[in-house]
């Protein structure tokens, strides 16, 4: 059974990979310091798949620990790394926090892998790397600006350093995927998205309002150039988006790609404005949602969405999952979790 290094793998988007990669028949191997995921994600992830990952309770950034998960691990095909922090606005508060979890983190695996023999690498990137676009959809050729926060510029920063680690050793190979807007939960309800305090982002924000823990979701600003003038996204299913990596890890062992590091758009193709977003959850939830119109949130973009042309003809990767059927699933979870299902 091929073996996969799985950073990150109780988070959210983690998660899901794991149970891709189990289910593909891959073993498991994920190194976790819980910082922001919750143990009992692994008996979900059990559930599902009938299986157990092996887990690590460590911290990337400790170079000693790394160490010995990767010299037990030498047999391990890839790494696939989530591991990092990824909320805007405290990176902005405390930018020295995130420069420090998500280079050095990365900087340690990339060491582990010099030195052992596992060199391939899928790497969790982001569409916040093009900032607000000149031209939509936004393609992979798109410019790369620095982004206006330092979490975005962790990852933008994060794709100059395995660019330039691989050039000087010729034997890793990765593929970085940058995620638009991951949503949703696992069809069976046992993982999902788990934000510790209040979320960001979006839909948390709707399902925590509809289930009463919010009184109510603030809409930031309805005077965009959109049709309905409230911002546009492209909302990628999180389970969709999991399998981009098996099948990602599979074009790196089959020795597929084309360049040593390949990047990748992953999300639907398709702009979804915030009341979209609203009118749709209010469909699958068969209830109205309590929200109010207020002003902008600083630093958000006006419209993002990508061209999916290249995952799609190379990776041979399609987004599968509708938009309501992704909401539906993360309002499931939201029920599940509060036990008022
Ligand atoms: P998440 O916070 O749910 O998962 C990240 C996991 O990494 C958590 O379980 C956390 O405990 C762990 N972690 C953080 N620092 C660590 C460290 N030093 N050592 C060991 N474990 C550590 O986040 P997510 O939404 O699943 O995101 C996964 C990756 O995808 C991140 O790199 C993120 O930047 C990237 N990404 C996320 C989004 C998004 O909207 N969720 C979009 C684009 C890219
Ligand atoms: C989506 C839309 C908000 C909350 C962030 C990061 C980005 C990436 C994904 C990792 C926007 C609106 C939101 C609310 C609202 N992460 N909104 N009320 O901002 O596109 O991206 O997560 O790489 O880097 O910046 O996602 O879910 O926060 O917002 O009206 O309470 O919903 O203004 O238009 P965003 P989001």
């Amino acid at each position: 059974m091929e073996k996969v290094i799985i950073t990150g793998g109780t988070g959210y988007i983690g998660s899901h990979t794991v149970v891709e990669f189990l289910n593909a028949g891959f073993e498991t191997i994920i190194i976790d310091n819980l910082v922001n995921s919750k143990i009992e994600v692994l008996s979900g992830i059990e559930k599902i798949c009938k299986r157990k990952p092996v887990f690590y309770q460590e911290d990337i950034t400790d170079i000693s620990a790394i160490q010995k998960i990767f010299e037990e691990h030498k047999d391990a095909v890839a790494v696939i790394h989530f591991a990092a922090y990824k909320s805007v606005g405290e990176s902005v508060e405390n930018p020295l926090k995130y420069y420090h979890n998500n280079i050095q983190g990365l900087v340690n695996l990339l060491r582990k892998m010099q030195n052992t023999g596992v060199k391939n690498l899928v790497f969790s990137s982001s569409c916040t790397v093009y900032g607000q676009p000149e031209k939509l959809p936004v393609t992979e050729k798109s410019p790369v600006i620095k982004p206006e926060s330092p979490y975005g510029n962790t990852k933008k920063i994060n794709e100059e350093i395995i660019e330039d680690t691989i050039k000087t050793n010729s034997e890793i190979n990765c593929i970085s995927l940058r995620y638009f807007n991951p949503i949703g939960a696992h069809p069976s309800a046992e993982i999902g998205e788990f934000p510790l305090g209040v979320p960001d982002n979006l839909l948390p924000y709707i399902t925590q309002t509809a289930i009463g823990l919010r009184e109510k979701l603030s809409v930031f600003g309805n005077d965009y150039n959109t049709p309905d003038g409230t911002a546009i996204r492209d909302y990628i299913n999180v389970v969709d988006l999991a399998k981009a990596h098996v099948i990602a890890v599979n074009r790196l062992l089959e020795k597929k790609n084309k360049d040593r590091l390949e990047v990748f758009n992953i999300g639907t193709g398709e702009g979804v404005s915030v009341m979209e977003v609203i009118r749709s959850f209010e469909k699958v939830s068969n209830q109205k949602l309590n929200y109010k119109i207020t002003g902008r949130r600083p630093g958000d973009i006006e419209k993002v969405w990508a061209d999916t042309t290249k995952a799609n003809k190379i990776l041979g990767w399609k987004a599968e999952k509708t938009l309501d059927e992704t909401i539906l699933s993360a309002w499931e979870w939201e029920k599940k979790i509060r036990n008022k299902s």
